[in-house]
C-alpha cells in the first residue's frame, strides 16, 4: 500500500487529500498539522474550513484510508510521498519585508522530514512557492546525509476556495514538474499515477521544476490582472456613462479573451493573490528585471486604488461624512462561499470608514465575530503567521464603532447606508423594500460586487452606487475624493490598512 502524508491540513492540504483519498481507496492518506485545534476540527462533525462538498468527501473516508494526526514525525517517516502545503506567508521583517516568501515554515517541514526519514521519499512542494525552492529544499533534505534519497517535485494547487471539491474532482490541468533525470522521471511518474486514479492524463501536465513552480505564480499574476484591468475600465465608466457589466460581456465574449474573471469589484482579496504577486515582483527585482517587477506591481497597485476609491464613494456621498452613522457591512468573507477573510477587501474598506468614525454593523453568514475583530486588529501580513499574532493596540475588540450581528436586517435596520462587499446569494434575494423601510433616509446602498437590481432599488427609493455602472444623479455631484484610506485611518491603526506598496 502507499502511504501519502500532507504537511500542513488548511485550505488546500485538508480538501486536497480527502479527494485523493476518496479517489484512491488502496492509498492511505495521512494530514498532519502542528496546530491541535486545527486537527481536533478535522476528526471533529465541525470541520475548520466551510466548503461546499467537504463534509461529505471527509465523511466517506475519515477512519479508512484518510487520517488527520499531529503526529506529524510518525507519519512522516512511514510515508512514500511526502506533500508539504504549509503556509508560504509574506516577509514582515528582514531581507524582501514586504513582498519576499517567508520560507520559514517550509524550511522547518524541510528539515524534519531529513532527520525523521529512514527510507527514500518523494517531497511534493503543493505550497506556492518562490522558483527555484526546490534547490534550497533539496539541500536542507541532503544536510542529514544518511545516504537516503529524496526526491522534489513541484505540484503546485490551482483549486479556489469557494470550489475547491469541484476543482478538484474536475482540474483544468494537474502541473508535476521534476527533475530531468531517470529518478526524477520516476518520481513524477508515481505522482502522475495518483492523479491519473480520475484525471485525464491529458489534462496532467509534466514539466521541470522550474516551470512548475514559477508557471503557479504566473497564472495568479494572471488572474489577478484581469480582475485589476475590469476594476481600471470601472473607474473610467463611472466617469463616462459606460455600463462595465456591458463593457465587460462585449469584450469577454472575445474567445481571445474569455468571459471568466471580468466582474468588476471592490477588488481581490483571498490568501493568495497579493502574496504571489509581491513574491513575483521581488523575484523579478533580485533577478535585475525591475521594469517586469514594476509592470506586477501596477496589478496591486490597481486593486488598493479601487479599495480606496470605494470608500471615498461612501463618505463623499454622505455629504463628506460618515462620522456616528451606522453603516451596514453585508459580508466580511473574500468571496462567496467561504468563510475565509484573508486579505478580504472588507478588511481595508471597513479600516478605511472606522477611520471616518462611522458606525460599522458586520453581518456574514460564514464569518464570526471573533475573526472579525481579530481581522481589523492585526497588522499588516500578521493574519498568515499563525503563533505571532501581530496584534495592534489599542484592538478592535475595544472599538466600540464596530458591532458583529448574524442577520442581514438586524445589520442594516436604522442604518445610514449598506455596503455589500461579499457575494453571497442571500444578499441577492433580500426584502430590500423591508430594509428601506427600516433605515435612515436618505438610504445608500454601494454595491461593490454589483449583485442587486440596482433599477429595482432606485424605484424602493434608495440612492444606489453599483461598481461602474452609470452614477445615481445624486452621485454624479459628488464626485470621489482623492483621499487615501490610510489617511482616514486613526494613528493608532495608521500604516496597516492599505497599500502594500506603499510601505516598500
Ligand atoms: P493554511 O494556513 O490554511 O494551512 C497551512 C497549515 O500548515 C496550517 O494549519 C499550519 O498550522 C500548518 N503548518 C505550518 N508549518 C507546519 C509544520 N512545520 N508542520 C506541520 N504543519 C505546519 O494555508 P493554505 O491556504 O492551505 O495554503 C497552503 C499553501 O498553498 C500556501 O503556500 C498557499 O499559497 C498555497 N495555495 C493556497 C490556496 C488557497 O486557496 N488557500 C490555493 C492554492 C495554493
Amino acid at each position: 500500500m502507499v502511504k501519502i502524508c500532507c504537511i500542513g491540513a488548511g485550505y488546500v492540504g485538508g480538501p486536497t487529500m480527502a479527494v485523493i483519498a476518496l479517489k484512491c481507496p488502496e492509498i492511505e492518506v495521512a494530514v498532519v498539522d502542528i496546530s491541535i485545534p486545527r486537527i481536533n476540527a478535522w476528526n471533529s462533525d465541525q470541520l475548520p474550513i466551510y466548503e461546499p462538498g467537504l463534509d461529505d468527501v471527509v465523511k466517506q473516508c475519515r477512519g479508512k484510508n484518510l487520517y488527520f494526526s499531529t503526529d506529524v514525525e510518525k507519519h512522516v517517516s512511514e510515508a512514500d510521498i511526502v506533500f508539504v502545503s504549509v503556509n508560504t506567508p509574506t516577509k514582515t521583517q528582514g531581507l524582501g519585508a514586504g513582498k519576499a516568501a517567508d520560507l520559514t515554515y517550509w524550511e522547518s517541514a524541510a528539515r524534519m522530514i531529513a532527520d525523521v526519514s529512514k527510507s527514500g521519499k518523494i517531497v511534493v512542494e503543493k505550497s506556492t512557492v518562490p522558483v527555484k525552492t526546490a534547490e534550497a529544499i533539496e539541500r536542507i533534505l541532503s544536510h542529514n546525509n544518511k545516504g537516503i534519497s529524496f526526491q522534489i517535485l513541484s505540484n503546485p494547487e490551482f483549486l479556489a476556495e469557494g470550489t475547491a471539491i469541484e476543482d478538484l474532482f474536475k482540474p483544468d490541468r494537474v502541473l508535476i514538474g521534476g527533475r530531468e533525470t531517470p529518478e526524477g522521471a520516476k518520481a513524477v511518474k508515481a505522482l502522475k499515477d495518483v492523479y491519473a486514479h480520475w484525471v485525464p492524463e491529458d489534462r496532467i501536465i509534466c514539466t521541470n521544476l522550474w516551470s512548475a513552480e514559477l508557471s503557479k505564480l504566473a497564472a495568479n499574476a494572471f488572474l489577478a490582472q484581469r480582475i485589476s484591468s475590469v476594476n481600471s475600465i470601472s473607474a473610467l465608466c463611472e466617469a463616462t456613462g459606460a455600463d462595465v457589466t456591458q463593457v465587460s460581456h462585449a469584450v469577454g465574449k472575445d474567445t481571445r479573451i474569455g468571459p471568466k474573471f471580468l466582474n468588476a469589484s471592490v477588488g481581490f482579496g483571498g490568501s493568495c493573490f497579493q502574496k504571489d504577486i509581491l513574491n513575483l515582483v521581488y523575484i523579478c527585482e533580485c533577478n535585475g528585471l525591475p521594469e517586469v517587477a514594476h509592470y506586477w506591481k501596477q496589478v496591486i497597485e490597481m486593486n488598493d486604488y479601487q479599495k480606496n476609491r470605494f470608500v471615498n464613494r461612501v463618505v463623499s456621498s454622505m455629504f463628506n461624512t460618515v462620522a456616528n452613522k451606522k453603516v451596514a457591512i453585508l459580508g466580511f468573507a473574500f468571496k462567496k462561499d467561504t468563510g475565509d477573510t484573508r486579505e478580504t477587501p472588507a478588511i481595508d474598506v471597513c479600516k478605511g470608514l472606522l477611520g471616518d468614525k462611522a458606525n460599522l454593523s458586520i453581518y456574514d453568514p460564514q464569518v464570526s465575530e471573533d475573526q472579525i475583530r481579530k481581522d481589523l486588529s492585526m497588522k499588516k501580513f500578521g493574519w498568515d503567521h499563525p503563533g505571532h499574532l501581530q496584534l495592534l493596540s489599542p484592538s478592535a475588540s475595544d472599538i466600540k464603532q464596530l458591532s458583529v450581528v448574524w442577520d442581514a436586517y438586524e445589520a442594516t435596520k436604522d442604518a445610514h447606508a449598506i455596503c455589500i462587499l461579499t457575494e453571497w446569494d442571500e444578499f441577492k434575494k433580500l426584502d430590500y423594500q423591508r430594509i428601506f423601510d427600516n433605515m435612515q433616509k436618505p438610504a445608500f446602498v454601494f454595491d461593490g460586487r454589483n449583485i442587486v437590481d440596482v433599477e429595482k432599488l432606485r424605484k424602493i427609493g434608495f440612492i444606489v452606487y453599483s461598481i461602474g455602472k452609470p452614477l445615481d444623479a445624486w452621485l454624479k455631484d459628488m464626485p470621489a475624493s482623492k483621499i487615501t484610506i490610510e489617511s482616514r485611518v486613526p494613528k493608532f491603526m495608521c500604516g496597516q490598512c492599505t497599500s502594500a506598496i506603499q510601505e516598500y
